[in-house]
């Protein structure tokens, strides 16, 4: 799936950090973002990665910082970079995001491996939304955006570790969104069902694309198309534009109608024919 070639452009004069902008949904955010004429700060921990993606989409509009955001001081400097380098900060994207050990029994899970997660996943999005906020609130206006996940709303066999931190991103929001709303600063998060990028794929074993689409289409609740990263990036396009100027505290399902199903009664009824 493309993006179309002629577009207005929803994001003009705009600047935006994504964090986890290197891969994946950040990387198709960061694509679709510069298209629609935003100037974009790419945080990641793939310096390869980013600084490629900066060359290919040209040097005007897009750079890259080497962040991690488990690192306050890295947060910190993120944030002042593009500010001293575009002006201000008017979208701060917390995406980045890791799955951690793909052990889903809690009496396997170890205490290291959930610390981790929440660093990144939570601490990450925490410093994130601190260091935007300082930026934002002198300017009465601002963006927060978090990337959740389906797991946030039902459960599915996944870590532990993941699915209570991605419960923790979508608690921040409403936090925040009630906190910053007094300041014009708007704060949602997005909640995909799973897309086929290297985070996904490695919590299913690596298993090839195609075998994993097909397993998606299976399983979904809504039939014909499969869910790509442009969708995602589309939903966080909107969320980032002046259309949604009305809308905070939210955390929109990506998820063609998954989160409201309950696959089991299905699955009880097969397991009865049989
Ligand atoms: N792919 C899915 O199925 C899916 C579904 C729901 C939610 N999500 C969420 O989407 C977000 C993006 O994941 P993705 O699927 O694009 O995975 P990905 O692995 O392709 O991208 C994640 C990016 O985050 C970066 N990152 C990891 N740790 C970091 C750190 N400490 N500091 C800075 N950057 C760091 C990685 O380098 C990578 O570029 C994550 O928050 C993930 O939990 C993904």
């Amino acid at each position: 799936m493309s993006f179309g070639s002629s577009v207005t452009k929803r994001l003009d004069g705009k600047v935006a950090l994504i964090t986890g902008g290197a891969s994946g949904l950040g990387e198709c955010t960061v694509r679709l973002f510069v298209k629609h004429g935003a100037k974009v700060l790419i945080a990641d921990i793939q310096d390869e990665l980013g600084h490629s993606l900066c060359q290919e989409l040209g040097t005007e509009n897009i750079s890259y910082v080497h962040c991690d955001v488990t690192c306050e001081s890295d947060v910190e400097n993120a944030v002042n970079l593009v500010v001293s380098k575009y002006g201000k900060l008017d979208i701060m994207f917390n995406n980045a995001g890791i799955t951690g050990d793909n052990e889903v029994r809690v009496t396997d899970a170890s205490a290291e491996d959930f610390k981790r997660v929440f660093d990144v996943n939570v601490l990450g999005g925490f410093l994130g939304a601190k260091y935007a906020a300082r930026a934002m609130v002198p300017a009465k206006k601002g963006c927060i955006l978090f990337t959740s996940s389906i797991v946030s709303k039902i459960s599915v066999g996944l870590p532990h570790a993941y699915k209570a931190s991605k419960h923790a991103v979508a608690g921040l929001t409403k936090s925040l969104s009630v906190e910053l709303g007094e300041h014009g600063i708007r704060v949602n998060c997005i909640s995909p069902n799973a897309i086929l990028t290297p985070l996904f794929q490695k919590s299913i074993g690596n298993i090839d694309k195609k075998k994993g689409e097909e397993m998606l289409a299976v399983s979904a609740v809504l039939k014909g198309p499969v869910l790509e990263a442009e969708d995602f990036a589309n939903a966080a396009l909107y969320l980032a534009s002046d259309e949604a100027k009305f809308i905070s505290g939210v955390n929109l399902p990506v998820d063609g109608g998954y989160s409201l199903s309950n696959q089991s009664w299905k699955m009880g009824f097969a397991a009865l024919l049989e």
